[in-house]
């Protein structure tokens, strides 16, 4: 996977893509390639690539004696601004006057490591017997007796290229690091439209896209935490391309603080991308010898349109980001009270909802919120983690057990970083609230966040949740941080004498290493990341948590717009979808048990509402959705996922497709929000997946060749339109249709 040519070009390579590097006249990395597969390189190939016209004309050159090369035109692996280049580079250091250091890293060697291995510590991609390949290159500023490492790693059978930093102070003095980016990609054109993910609380992940020109265009996190509003994930899709066809570029990183992603086209239209920690509020200080490593970026690559990259992500985050362990077991059907009782409850209450919930089919009752000390509100307890003797008068272990003797799995919520003021915890150590000296700190909920990146703090709440783990024999647990940090400081750092600039990325990586203990001491632990629903859906949170809950907005209809966006760069297994109440609590729209139970399907599924209110048809419904889910568990939830309608322009309409290996099985489904009557005749979804050498059954009724449903499309379902009521297959709107399609044996279908 990795060939080297004449000491001088790296080509990492495999099946579905190339990435080649190589060193510049000055002993720099340069960049050359990445893209559709080259197959083995000649010097020749190389020769022709590394010939490109000079744009010397009017730059500052690198050297004295040579006028025409100049780094403003050269693409590069890890650019440093203001040495002949003028565009934003992807790091920056300080000595310890605060004197900016103009670095020149240079090439010394190169090494091959055959184990990725995972390691809880820290989350990072990983790789099981011998799939991937790293390229550790060691660069060396002389004049500043500066290392930096840069680690490139190919995975078999994926197009996507993980690269991370490290830089090494060699020197006697202290050096502070102002940026160190995680990902740096440099296109030699600006063909692309730039796609982000954005929008707040009750809308994350909307698609937006950007017309790319001269100039800057940036997303950016100063939250302490992915966020609600922007997303490290950052496609560029070729200006022709669309859902299946055409080149698009994808970069994300593994971590759930702040970042930006960012792109800048100069004035030739040369293309850099840069993504990593947000270098606003953040520097490093290295005494000699010390290190600092960036957080892994991972870029993909796809020809297949928005489709190939969704599909390029998906199936590598699953199988080298999140633990495999969780594509072996099938996702539990849940029940999560937050919506059917919010804090308002009994343990005889929570029971009586279980119960109704088994008989239902669903598998896993998690008691969201509500179930500690005195919490009966969203304004108090936060840090206290024991039980509420008023809610659990005989324990929180007879509760369990009431659960558990059902059958069912239990779960439980934490919110592990949060402190409200009326605690024990806050009594004995006011100290440990993040937050400046002077008297005011901004509130969100009431409360506050615990300073983890002081490791006594990560002890206590680690202590106190182990406990409570234990006594209910919990198997998940819902994570969740329903606020973001202001006036960053911490009085630990302050008495260790660490910079406060440190804060940020020590909290973080404080949070990794609270996740690190549970996991360690409890590795089965099923964990549902949450920030007040979808505010850290990032690949740092995946790391350790399989699934996350993607937003607080659970009505059917918003979700078609937060999934489609989401699925384009993360898989579909780690969408968490419950099916709610109608009308929805968030928006207050009302939508049939289908149309909710349509979208809910999608993923992981449960269910979120008060059981108690249902009637027999609705309490029907639900059965006969859950048993039929079950039966096709496995697809919806690790299937192969295409959406089958451009949701970069989504206007009435939803389509998505899985579909397994041999395509001998795939379920469609089809969404309509507003009724739209007598548009067409006939209308039909393309749906580019189905084998043409198959043939398919609908709905058990229709068979049909894969050739014509491929070629024909899919008929949508008939719309009501005032004078067809025999035939309508959806009326009114908030509509949803499912195609359950299945490999027939032709022959027997005709002589049947
Ligand atoms: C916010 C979460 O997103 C909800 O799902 C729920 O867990 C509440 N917090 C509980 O306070």
């Amino acid at each position: 996977m990795i060939e080297i040519i004449n000491n001088n070009v790296f080509h990492l390579m495999n099946d579905k893509v190339s990435y080649v590097l190589y060193l510049m006249k000055n002993n720099q990395l340069g960049h050359l390639y990445y893209g559709s597969p080259l197959g083995k390189l000649t010097q020749n190939d190389v020769d022709y690539m590394l010939e490109r016209n000079n744009k010397s004309a009017g730059t500052v050159k690198f050297y004295k004696d040579d006028g025409m090369f100049t780094l403003s035109d050269r693409l590069q692996e890890y650019p440093v601004y203001g040495t002949s280049d003028f565009k934003e580079g992807a790091i920056e250091i300080v000595d310890s006057k605060r004197t900016p250091l103009y670095l020149d890293f240079q090439f010394v060697k190169y090494e091959k490591e055959f184990t990725k291995e995972r390691n809880l510590a820290y989350p990072a991609t990983y790789s099981e017997n011998e799939e991937s390949q790293t390229l550790k290159i060691r660069l060396h500023d002389s004049n500043h007796n500066i290392d930096l490492i840069i680690n490139y790693t190919i995975f078999e059978n994926s197009a996507v290229i993980a690269r991370s930093q490290e830089v090494i102070n060699k020197s006697e003095d202290s050096i502070t690091i102002e940026k160190l980016y995680s990902g740096v990609l440099e296109l030699n054109n600006n063909n692309y439209d730039f796609i982000h993910f954005s929008g707040a609380w009750l809308k994350e992940r909307h698609i937006k896209k950007k017309k790319l020109t001269q100039g800057k265009v940036s997303v950016e996190s100063l939250k302490g935490a992915s966020g609600h509003q922007h997303n490290p994930l950052v496609l560029l899709q070729e200006k022709s391309g669309n859902l299946n066809h055409g080149d698009v570029y994808g970069s994300n990183i593994i971590y759930s603080g702040n970042f930006v992603s960012q792109v800048e086209i100069d004035e030739w239209d040369n293309l850099r991308l840069l993504t990593g920690i947000n270098s606003d509020y953040f520097s490093w200080k290295l005494g000699k010898n010390e290190s600092f490593k960036s957080p892994e970026a991972i870029l993909a690559y796809s020809n297949e349109g928005l489709n190939g990259i969704s599909n390029e992500f998906s199936s590598f985050i699953e199988n080298h980001v999140i633990d495999r362990q969780w594509q072996k077991q099938n996702r539990p059907i849940v029940f999560n009270n937050w919506e059917a009782t919010y804090h308002d409850f009994t343990d005889e209450s929570l029971v009586s909802l279980a119960e109704k919930g088994k008989s239902l089919g669903m598998e896993c009752f998690v008691l969201d919120d509500g179930w500690f000390k005195n919490r009966h509100n969203d304004r108090t307890s936060l840090g206290d983690w024991v039980t509420d003797e008023k809610k659990f008068p005989n324990g929180l272990r007879d509760f369990s057990e009431k659960i558990q003797d059902q059958g069912l799995e239990l779960g439980l919520w934490f919110e592990p970083e949060m402190i409200s003021l009326d605690t024990q915890l806050y009594e004995e150590h006011p100290d440990w609230v993040v937050g400046h000296p002077y008297e005011r700190k901004s509130v969100g909920r009431g409360q506050f966040v615990l300073d983890f990146s002081n490791p006594e703090v990560i002890e206590n709440i680690y202590a106190q949740m182990k406990a409570i783990i234990e006594e209910t024999n919990i198997t998940y647990i819902k994570w969740d941080m329903n606020r973001n940090i202001t006036e960053a400081y911490s009085e630990y750092l302050k008495e260790k004498q660490i910079d406060q600039t440190e804060f940020f990325h020590r909290y973080i990586s404080g949070v990794y290493t609270l996740y690190n203990k549970i996991l360690m001491d409890f590795p089965e632990m099923f964990i549902e990341a949450c920030a007040g629903g979808g505010g850290r859906y990032d690949l740092g949170m995946l790391f350790y948590s399989p699934q996350i809950w993607p937003s607080d907005d659970s009505d059917a209809v918003e979700r078609l717009a937060i999934m489609s966006g989401t699925l384009l760069g993360y898989p579909l297994s780690s969408f968490s979808n419950h099916v709610s109440a109608s009308p929805n609590h968030q928006v207050y729209r009302e939508t049939s048990i289908e149309m909710r139970q349509h979208v809910a399907m999608f993923g992981p599924h449960g269910y979120e509402l008060d059981l108690n209110e249902l009637g027999d048809e609705e309490q029907e419904k639900i059965t006969k959705g859950i048993e039929w889910y079950k039966e096709n568990r496995k697809l919806l939830t690790h299937g192969s996922f295409k959406q089958l309608m451009d949701p970069t322009n989504p206007e009435n309409e939803y389509s998505w497709g899985v579909f397994n290996e041999d395509v001998s099985e795939a379920i469609i489904s089809f969404y309509r929000i507003l009724a739209k009557p007598n548009s067409a005749v006939t209308e039909y979804i393309e749906v580019p997946f189905l084998s043409e050498e198959k043939t398919y059954k609908i709905n058990d009724t229709e068979v049909v060749s894969g050739q014509t449903l491929k070629k024909f499309g899919l008929r949508k379902p008939y719309q009501y339109n005032g004078a067809n009521a025999g035939q309508a297959q959806v009326s009114g709107d908030f509509q949803s249709y499912i195609y359950h399609i299945i490999e027939v044996d032709e022959k027997e279908e005709n002589n049947g």
